[in-house]
């Protein structure tokens, strides 16, 4: 690529120095380093009340003017037609890169020019128009090298008027379904994306499967998501599909440049096109940027960028106006997902509030579902839990005990024994919790870990007495994490115990109290995780740190 000089500059119309500035710009910074460069910026806006044309726009270039003359003939008796007829190559080139186009006929030698550079030209500003070549010394070679090249068919000169028509008809046709498949496959795939957009809440698999559906309904190589970061005044990359070398080094793709700043300030989509020959390689490829506002409500939340490396694989029109219903998705998706975070983390912490009013009237707890958390997730890691379980294991864990809100002090801080109405009293709470909670949809996930921690394996436990493998996972799960923590804990009448007594207690209440198989992996995780049990209870007593598991306890 280093060996690989551009040497064409097509390019529409730039409207004003500071666009081309940007352009500059990016090229100065941008990683792909030429001794000369071409740029194409072609400026796109979408207009939806734009309708498009009723008739076929056709170009047609012949520098034999009789050619042209006859052609005419041909055409100008359908009036669905709409027909320009060249006999000067540069004029016809000059049109086509600056007016739209669905059809060109065009010689194949010229003299300076020849028809490559009308079939180069219009399949890199028009990619879904249709080119004919006409020709009077078919050779194997240029007709293949013109089919390779994307011309749709070549008719030998002299030719019947009829074969012209029916080639031009058939040319036509061929775009009509091809445009109408795309259509048609497009709104299939943007309907499927949009309701896996609107049912995906979390940030982090929005992103991605944001990321996966633009690589497959765009074929794009590299592709990233800069988002607007208020708090650091930028924009930041988010995510990102492709090399993360290639992506973090090209300002456009990590966000970095003006042209990400522009699109963000005018909220319409910019495309980049360079084009360069490769003196390694035969034939001509293209980098083709994208880089697409993320719009929500009128304001610009961040950039979609996406590039595209190869031979006339460039962004069209027709790409563009699926991006922008793609993007717009996305963005609403992006923006819903951010405000469920904050409603979350809301909701969160309100809740903590509650669990630490909890703990606040009962000096022993303090920390307590901090700590059932922590351990809990030692086993969870082992089960292979994914992060939205974590989360879900999170929310049980702090809100476990919310419950005993409705437990008077005089029982929560009893010294002693708890007399049988006290302790009905007390346990009541797995129940008091779900009741506070229930109806709130977020919260819901927490609700197992509220109302079956006390359940016990051989069904002695309550509220339900539920037992064996009808416990749910997250009720057995919780209660290894809560005796764990209350007999790790420092009280004013005992040191915390050792992990040895843990292990040991564990084994003990195996099948009893607790699941033998959740024993059995915590116990073989205990291991790895004692330096942080450590840093969470202080020093651990230092006689006898061994863990048991249940073979060796047998012994
Ligand atoms: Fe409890
Ligand atoms: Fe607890």
């Amino acid at each position: 690529m280093s060996s690989s000089v551009c040497r064409a500059l097509l390019c529409s119309k730039i409207t004003h120095n500071k666009s081309l500035k940007c352009a500059e710009n990016y090229l100065k910074t941008g990683v792909r380093k030429h001794k000369k460069f071409a740029l194409t910026e072609d400026r796109i806006i979408m207009d939806s009340d734009n309708k498009a044309s009723e008739k076929y726009n056709l170009v047609v270039v012949d520098d034999e003017k009789f050619i042209c003359e006859i052609v005419k003939e041909v055409l100008s008796d359908d009036d669905r037609y709409s027909a320009r007829y060249f006999s000067s190559p540069s004029r016809a080139l000059n049109y086509i890169n600056t007016h739209p186009v669905d059809l060109v006929l065009t010689d194949f030698f010229m003299g300076q020019h020849s028809g490559m550079d009308i079939l180069e030209a219009t399949r890199k500003r028009h990619p879904e128009a249709i080119v004919i070549m006409m020709t009077g010394h078919p050779t194997i070679e240029n007709v293949i090298s013109v089919l390779k090249l994307g011309a749709y068919d070549y008719i030998v000169k002299p030719f019947k008027l009829d074969t012209l028509k029916l080639t031009v008809e058939r040319g036509l046709k061929a775009q009509r379904l091809a445009k109408e498949n795309m259509h048609l496959k497009s709104l299939i795939s943007l309907y499927q994306i949009s309701e896996a957009m609107g049912s995906t809440i979390h940030l982090d698999s929005l992103l991605n499967l944001v990321l996966q559906s633009i690589v497959n309904e765009f074929n794009a190589d590299l592709v990233s998501i800069s988002l607007w970061d208020p708090h650091r005044d930028c924009l930041a990359l988010e995510a990102f599909y492709g090399d993360a070398e290639q992506i973090k080094q090209n300002p456009l793709l990590s966000g970095k440049s003006e042209i990400n700043y522009k699109v963000l300030k005018d909220a319409k989509p910019q495309v980049l096109n360079e084009l360069e020959d490769s003196q390694e390689s035969e034939g001509t490829s293209y980098t083709s940027l994208v880089c697409h506002p993320l719009l929500v409500q009128g304001k610009v939340i961040g950039t979609l960028n996406l590039l595209r490396n190869g031979q006339f694989d460039i962004f069209g029109l027709g790409d563009i106006h699926m991006l922008w219903i793609l993007a717009s998705k996305a963005a609403t998706a992006i923006e819903h997902s951010r405000l469920y975070s904050e409603l979350e983390q809301a909701y969160i912490g309100t809740i903590r509030a509650f669990a630490n009013a909890v703990e606040a009237r009962d000096n022993y707890t303090r920390g307590h579902t901090e700590r059932v958390y922590r351990i809990a997730s030692m086993i969870v890691r082992a089960l292979g839990w994914s992060e939205e379980q974590m989360k879900n294991l999170y929310m049980g864990c702090i809100l476990h005990d919310i419950g005993k809100i409705g437990v008077p002090d005089s029982i929560l801080n009893k010294p002693g024994r708890l007399n049988d109405e006290e302790r009905s009293i007390m346990q009541m709470h797995p129940e008091t919790g779900v009741k506070m909670l229930e109806g709130i949809p977020m919260l819901e996930p927490a609700l197992p870990y509220i109302l079956y921690h006390h359940e016990q394996y051989d069904g002695s436990g309550y509220p339900l007495g539920l037992k064996g493998g009808n416990i749910p996972i997250e009720g057995r799960i919780l209660a290894i994490a809560d005796t764990v923590d209350a007999i790790l804990t420092n009280r004013p009448y005992r040191r915390g115990a050792s992990l040895e007594k843990v292990s040991r207690e564990l084994i003990e209440c195996s099948s009893g109290q607790f699941d033998p198989e959740l024993v059995k992996i915590f116990l073989n995780v205990l291991g790895e995780h004692k330096d942080e049990l450590t840093a969470i209870y202080g020093t651990l007593q230092e006689h006898e740190n061994n863990i048991l598991t249940p073979q060796s306890a047998a012994q």
